[in-house]
């Protein structure tokens, strides 16, 4: 019935979380809430390290994609079971670097970072710059000779794999704002461009196909493709690429109707396929590299609300109205994504109502779902929704000046705030 092992129902008929009664921590931290079970996101992240070192000797590295959920804590958290972070921005870089994870293990991404941004991360000493465009590659070779240092860079190459998701989160096809195609020789244009240049180290390729996939298949696709290109590059210059980063992308359960693959399975099934490819060609295995994101924090978060007004338009549909919104979770009105919502203090029973949990800004589209099954709902009531660890808290807006809600943390039934809620002073505070 849950998408996640973090969550229970107690005798209360509660819900739980990380062993916390989610209807008292509703009480104690005040909604909307975001709770996420530290243990959940601890035992994601030791499912890929297990499966590196199970399926590819060791012979690679996780990087936790911040943009999922970018917080001092989650970031310690991630860092402390020995990952490193993909960031895709300064303030996301300097996240990172002030939770305290090691520079070297820090992936600079962005298909447009800034002047200042690349000297952030080249001055703070990034191990890897994921290269966008042939002008960024030019300007990280400029700095570099300006300060004497060798940066170490992967190429993003579209693999033109079809992966089958949102059209606004597939990203591996050609027409794509990110990174280089293969199909117009532009990414073995790069790579020979970028070995003449003294101030850059040719590390590897990387690609991202997209996000929330639940198919083995574009995954070999991509790995494949991408040792193709390390054998042509190879074959023509006689350099052989030494790292492929395979981006993240991994399902997670929002609803029963999705079916998602236990992660280490990617891991399994790229090892596979990357060993059978490299053998053909004629390469050495490649140093691999994963950044998931959605799938180390998804499941391991819940957003906790308070039911306001409830109003029956007969024939039509029943809204339910909660304390929170587009402004804490705007994936229904971007992507119409689809959520599991639970009565917290009526967790066990039977899901006998259908509602459209609508969010308090001024927007129509501001929903949480449509015609939602779920537990019979009063004025007052707790309403969890699940799987919300991944793309809610880092992607909220202050829109109608809302402040945004606290986090909690869960771990073995104790709680604690890792994110502060916003108060009215913090929502004026850089207006003049
Ligand atoms: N690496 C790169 C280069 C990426 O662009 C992304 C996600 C990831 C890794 C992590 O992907 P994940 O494992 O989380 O699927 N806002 C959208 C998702 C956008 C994903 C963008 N890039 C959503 O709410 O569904």
């Amino acid at each position: 019935m849950f998408v996640s092992e973090a969550l229970n129902i107690n005798e209360k008929n509660h819900l739980t979380i990380g062993g916390c009664d989610a209807v008292e921590l509703a009480k104690q931290y005040g909604t909307p809430l975001y709770v996420v079970d530290e243990t959940a996101v601890r035992r994601h992240c030791r499912t890929y390290k297990d499966a590196i070192d199970k399926f590819y000797g060791g012979n690679g590295l996780v990087f936790y994609a911040s943009k999922a959920m970018c917080n001092l804590e989650t970031l310690r958290i991630v860092c402390s079971e020995g990952l490193g972070a993909d960031v895709v921005s300064g303030g996301e870089l300097y996240t990172a670097l002030k939770a305290g994870m090691p520079a070297e293990k820090l992936c600079m991404h962005g298909n447009n970072k800034t002047y200042e941004e690349l000297v952030y991360a080249i001055e703070s000493g990034v191990g890897r710059i994921v290269v966008d465009n042939k002008p960024e590659l030019d300007t990280i070779d400029a700095i570099c000779r300006e300060k004497g240092k060798k940066q170490k860079v992967l190429f993003r190459i579209k693999p033109g794999i079809d992966a089958h998701t949102h059209s606004f989160i597939m990203t591996g096809q050609i027409d794509s704002k990110f990174g280089f195609a293969l199909e117009t020789g532009e990414a073995h244009d790069i790579i020979r461009h970028a070995l003449t240049l003294s101030s850059i180290e040719v590390g590897g390729v990387h690609c991202h196909i997209g996000s929330q996939i639940h198919e083995l298949e574009p995954f070999r696709q991509a790995a494949v493709v991408l040792a193709g290109l390390i054998a042509d590059i190879k074959a023509e210059t006689g350099y052989e690429m030494k790292e492929m980063n395979l981006g993240g992308g991994y399902g997670v359960m929002y609803t029963e109707d999705d079916d998602p693959i236990e992660f280490d399975k990617y891991i399994e099934a790229v090892g596979e396929a990357l060993r059978a490819a490299c053998d053909e060609k004629g390469i050495a295995l490649p140093f691999v590299m994963m950044e998931p994101g959605r799938s180390i924090v998804g499941t391991a978060g819940i957003t906790l609300y308070t039911v306001g007004g409830i109003k029956d338009i007969p024939g039509v549909r029943r809204y339910v109205s909660i304390d929170g919104g587009m402004c804490d979770n705007p994936r229904y009105i971007l992507y119409e994504s689809v959520y599991k919502a639970l009565v917290a203090n009526k967790a066990g029973d039977a899901a006998v109502d259908k509602v459209t949990i609508a969010g308090k800004c001024c927007e129509s589209g501001d929903l949480i779902g449509k015609d939602m099954p779920i537990q019979s709902v009063e004025v007052g009531d707790t309403v969890a929704v699940l799987t919300t660890g991944a793309y809610n808290y880092s992607m909220s807006s202050n829109y109608n000046r809302i402040p945004r809600p606290a986090m909690v943390m869960t771990k073995d039934g104790e709680s604690r705030i890792v994110v502060k809620r916003e108060t009215y002073e913090d929502l004026i505070r850089n207006d003049i």
